[in-house]
């Protein structure tokens, strides 16, 4: 052994440490699998979708190059391709026209509106894959917030939440699986589920936005919604992102009103509390990759300074390890054809 260069005392504890090696278990392509520890599965992406009005058009979102907004004709044909790559689940989000927002987001409830035949002909034409919808005002929304504004700007809390149980009971009965409430009101989700349960939609699961930071992440996701608020910010109802301690009371409180599952967003700036959150429950817990995460994938490859299909293995990854188990993200895809190869 080559201890010449270590004083005496040293020599005994470094040999010591030299009988332990962990470099063996990454000798080889085989080891390395064997004792690999978190897994990203196909069955673990959840891929969100934007979808517009119109007929065979696709529009592609400037800051989110290679995400589309498409109308239906051409959404089914991307659910059905995503399905065939192995993906079980959508999240769908509507961008509508200008002139079907209003301060109370009444269209969201429109039996016949544009979320409500998306999730009705998605079911006819792909059955079997998951259809998690968007359940918060802002696409709707001649304001651009989550929820009603008051005259003097403030965001009203209860009042929003009796527009958040009809657009859910609207969502299930056109179809939906999975009702994903993202606006952060209080109170939202015992309201919701007793409003489903009510309404004989008991089989509806609710994934929570639990933990839902006041992210400039989201950037990219409001040009391609459109949904960028008039005035202001979201900061009296999304979390100030220096806040980990708070995401456990919001989780805390979720479950306690029934959540089935529950989710911290952004993902990659707040691995920390996923990672708190998986040890604070046992129910599924599921991250968002949001844009803003996606469009600076997306540029530096761009660029040619990153290997974009490394980058996004290793972000996914990353998340697992953290603690999700489920992840939406506009790679799922490119993640899909990736973990097939
Ligand atoms: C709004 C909503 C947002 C996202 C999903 N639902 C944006 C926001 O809160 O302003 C962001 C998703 C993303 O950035 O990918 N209810």
């Amino acid at each position: 052994m080559t201890t010449s260069f270590y004083t005496k005392s040293q020599t005994s504890q470094q040999s010591l440490s030299l009988s332990r090696r962990p470099r063996r278990l990454r000798r080889n392509e085989a080891i390395r699998k064997m004792t690999q520890e978190a897994h990203l599965h196909v069955e673990d992406l959840i891929y969100p979708l934007f979808v517009t009005e119109g007929e065979n058009t696709r529009v592609e979102v400037p800051s989110m190059p290679g995400s589309y907004r498409y109308t239906l004709d051409l959404l089914l044909a991307e659910v059905k391709e995503a399905y065939q790559l192995g993906i079980r689940a959508i999240a769908l989000f509507p961008a509508l026209d200008e002139e079907k927002k209003d301060a109370t987001g009444s269209e969201s409830y429109n039996p016949n509106g544009l979320v409500q035949r998306t999730i009705r002909a998605i079911k006819e034409t792909v059955p079997d894959i998951l259809v998690i919808t968007d359940v918060a005002l802002d696409p709707f929304s001649s304001q651009g917030h989550d929820g009603i504004v008051s005259e003097d700007g403030e965001i009203l809390n209860d009042e929003t939440v009796e527009v958040l149980v009809k657009m859910a009971v609207s969502q299930a009965a056109a179809g939906a699986d999975i009702v994903a409430p993202s606006d952060m009101m209080d109170g939202r989700i015992g309201a919701i589920r007793e409003g489903l349960d009510q309404a004989g939609y008991t089989n509806v699961g609710i994934l929570a936005y639990s933990a839902k930071y006041a992210s400039a992440y989201y950037g990219p996701f409001r040009d391609a919604l459109d949904s960028a608020p008039k005035f202001g910010d979201k900061k009296t109802y999304q979390m100030n992102p220096a806040n980990a301690r708070e995401a456990v009371t919001e989780i805390d409180l979720d479950i306690q009103e029934g959540a089935d599952m529950v989710m911290v967003k952004p993902a990659l700036a707040y691995l920390d509390v996923i990672h708190r959150v998986r040890e604070q429950t046992n129910l599924p817990v599921a991250a968002y990759n949001v844009s803003g995460e996606y469009s600076m994938i997306k540029a530096a490859a761009e660029k040619g300074w990153i290997d974009e299909d490394k980058i996004v293995m290793e972000t996914l990854t990353s998340m697992k390890r953290a603690g999700a188990d489920l992840i939406l993200s506009y790679f799922a895809k490119q993640a899909a054809q990736l973990l097939a190869k």
